[in-house]
């Protein structure tokens, strides 16, 4: 994922520092070359070895220790990095980086440097609400450096709020992200997600085992391949991704309102909600009260959105998804045909490790001209990404 990056990890004095241990592991293992740099108030919470075992590097602190004569280590080191990043970042070395201030060997290596720069605040809640804080934080969005916002839960100083480092997981997939070719770049790509959910009563309604992974994979892939991403989604079982215009919506109404609203504008739109095809023919307003013996409730056919949407379409890329138990490729042959769309992605919802619910999916990519492409079993990350780099070809 990382093969061959050099990567400079900034780590300044937080109690997070020791969380920029697994990070370096992670980063290693992943492929990159990391090289730590650390501030004297780092030293205090986590030991040089530490570091220098982790990364198989020697560690930069001071910068007047200089092992080759030939070089000077503080301009060489961001010279020869593809990626900075400093985590945990502390209010203090936030507010030197924004006022251009160098006096140790990070703030001076920072200043010197041409590659971007990733920065992740980690503090008590208290400095990293307060104006100055916020202030420097945004001066060095201004100067192009990637802020990540910072977790919310319980601190290390007692209090509970924002402040916390992320996971290294979590910093290691926006890393990575850095690397992504930008191919949709300026692309406005709107992608749907999840279930929808059809009320029957204020408290019951009608939905669907989709978790919606599969469409936030393809949103996070595509806004770090550049796009512009609008996610509407049903109730996910996944977080909303950063980085992307994330609209909510219930029903299989709400979802084609707010989709033909934005068709005009977009280059891509990926259909791969589980839409409701039926709906409870009336909604009570008032919980349905136990009626004896058996009920019956009445359904009528949604709008089928991604039919709607091949009628419409002039420039846009329109991808569905079909979800099929049987005869896979007839069914998905039939509904790219009767939708009138680019391409269709097929999935063997049957298979119980695959599909719904599940990290990983196996598809059957179908193209209009009648051809087709397997890809294999992956996460849905990496399908994500496959995808797209597929859907990029067949922009007009
Ligand atoms: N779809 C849609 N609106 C609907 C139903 C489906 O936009 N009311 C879209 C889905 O988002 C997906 C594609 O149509 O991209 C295929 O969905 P699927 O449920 O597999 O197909 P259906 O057309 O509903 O056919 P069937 O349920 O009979 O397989």
């Amino acid at each position: 994922m990382l093969n061959d990056r050099n990567i400079l990890l900034c780590v300044s004095g937080g109690i997070a520092a020791y969380k920029a241990c697994a990070l370096t592991s992670k980063l290693v293992q992943a492929g990159a070359n990391v090289r730590v740099a650390m501030t004297a108030s780092a030293e205090q919470f986590v030991g040089k070895a530490t570091f220098q075992a982790l990364s198989r590097n020697p560690i930069y602190s001071d910068v007047f220790e200089e092992h080759d004569p030939t070089k000077i280590a503080h301009i060489d080191v961001v010279d020869t990095s593809d990626l900075i990043v400093v985590a945990p970042a502390t209010a203090n070395i936030i507010a030197k980086l924004a006022n251009g201030i160098a006096d140790d060997f990070i703030t001076t290596s920072i200043l010197a440097a041409k590659c971007p720069v990733i920065v992740s605040p980690a503090m008590n809640v208290n400095m990293l609400e307060h104006p100055a804080t916020r202030r420097n934080i945004e001066t060095l969005k201004s100067y192009g450096y990637q802020i990540i916002e910072p977790g919310v839960g319980n601190l290390a100083c007692g209090w509970i709020g924002g402040g916390r480092l992320p996971e290294s997981e979590d910093l290691v997939r926006i890393i990575a992200s850095q690397f992504v070719p930008k191919h949709l770049l300026e692309k406005h790509v709107l992608i749907t997600a999840g279930p929808t959910v059809e009320r029957i009563d204020p408290v019951r309604f009608l939905s669907n085992d989709s978790s919606g992974k599969m469409g936030v994979a393809l949103a996070e892939a595509a806004r770090d391949m550049g796009a512009n991403v609008t996610l509407v989604h049903g109730p996910l079982q996944v977080p909303v991704p950063d980085g992307v215009t994330a609209i909510a919506v219930e029903s299989g109404q709400q979802m084609l309102e707010t989709v033909l609203e934005r068709f005009a504008t977009q280059d891509i739109v990926i259909k791969s909600a589980a839409v409701a095809d039926y709906r409870p023919k009336t909604v009570h307003t008032e919980k349905h009260k136990k009626v004896h013996g058996p009920l019956t409730i009445e359904l009528e056919e949604t709008t089928d959105i991604l039919k709607e949407l091949g009628t419409k379409k002039t420039h846009q890329l329109l991808v569905g998804f079909a979800a099929e138990t049987e005869q896979l490729e007839d069914h998905a042959r039939a509904k790219l045909e009767r939708k009138n769309v680019d391409f269709l992605v097929a999935n063997d919802v049957s298979k119980r490790d695959i599909g719904f619910r599940s990290d990983d999916n196996e598809v059957v990519l179908f193209r209009a001209d009648g051809s087709s492409v397997r890809l294999p079993r992956q996460s849905k990350q990496r399908l994500a990404h496959e995808l797209l780099a597929y859907f990029k070809e067949g922009l007009r």
